[in-house]
């Protein structure tokens, strides 16, 4: 693992930014494995200025979101199908054709996640898969288990999860059950760049990195991957 400690959230946006878009002038037909929350929106808005700036084109490029919640309409503003089109695909060449999600609303959640699992490796498998971490240190929405997830699956959220996030939840209460990539699924990615910001996460940076692999821990799978990047606030790298 190599880990990055950077002063601010905004310093480390930048510096993830540049790992994908290095990769989509590489590689202009690339599959990036994408997340939602608050990690990811200045990576996000760092890409965007890129894009604009050196104008890198994301027209070959196609996504894949790690989860999405379940029983919450697609254009409901709290989906993570909004999420992304808001904060960054809305401000990208990327085509609406190449941008993938679990489908939470599905009527046979197996076959759903069964299509999203074959259509990933149909298409070749991830490149960079981009990761945020729960304060349990949940990858995805892999919650802390008894065994370590391994293709997409319908989940339900724990109380952790639902206390961090139902803030985003004013009028209506949030979804218990979400689609989510598995962990060995996340895991085939080449390439993974995790985020971690704020004191809240120090105690599962702390156990992703220095603690045993176990998946009560689920992000500690991450020690057996050979290309994974993390990179920390001062106050997440705090137990370090
Ligand atoms: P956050 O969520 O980026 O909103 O902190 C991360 C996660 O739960 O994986």
């Amino acid at each position: 693992m190599k880990v990055t400690v950077l002063k601010t959230a905004e310093e480390i946006g930048v510096a993830v930014a540049k790992i994908f878009t290095d990769e989509v002038k590489a590689n202009p037909d690339c599959i990036l494995g994408l997340a939602t929350g608050a990690s990811p929106i200045p990576t996000y808005n760092s890409i965007i200025k890129t894009h604009k700036e050196e104008g890198i084109s994301f027209k070959g490029v196609k996504t894949y979101n790690l989860d999405e919640y379940c029983d919450l309409p697609k254009a409901d503003k709290n989906s993570y199908y909004t999420f992304m089109h808001e904060q960054l695909f809305n401000s990208l060449d990327i085509l609406e054709e190449n941008v993938h999600f679990l489908d939470g609303n599905a009527t046979d959640t197996d076959a759903e996640c069964r299509r999203y699992d074959n259509e990933i490796n149909e298409a070749g498998g991830i490149d960079i898969q981009l990761l945020g971490i729960g304060n349990n240190a949940h990858i995805g929405f892999n919650e802390p288990a008894d065994s370590f997830t391994d293709g997409s699956f319908k989940v339900k959220l724990t109380d952790s999860t639902i206390e961090a996030n139902k803030i985003y939840f004013d009028e209506n209460p949030m979804p218990h059950y979400a689609l989510t990539m598995g962990v060995n699924q996340i895991m085939s990615a080449k390439k993974i760049v995790l985020i971690a910001t704020g004191p809240k996460k120090a105690e599962a940076v702390r156990n992703m990195i220095k603690g045993e692999v176990t998946p009560q821990v689920p992000a500690s799978i991450l020690q057996n991957h050979n290309d994974v990047e993390i990179f920390l606030d001062e106050a997440a790298a705090s137990l370090l």
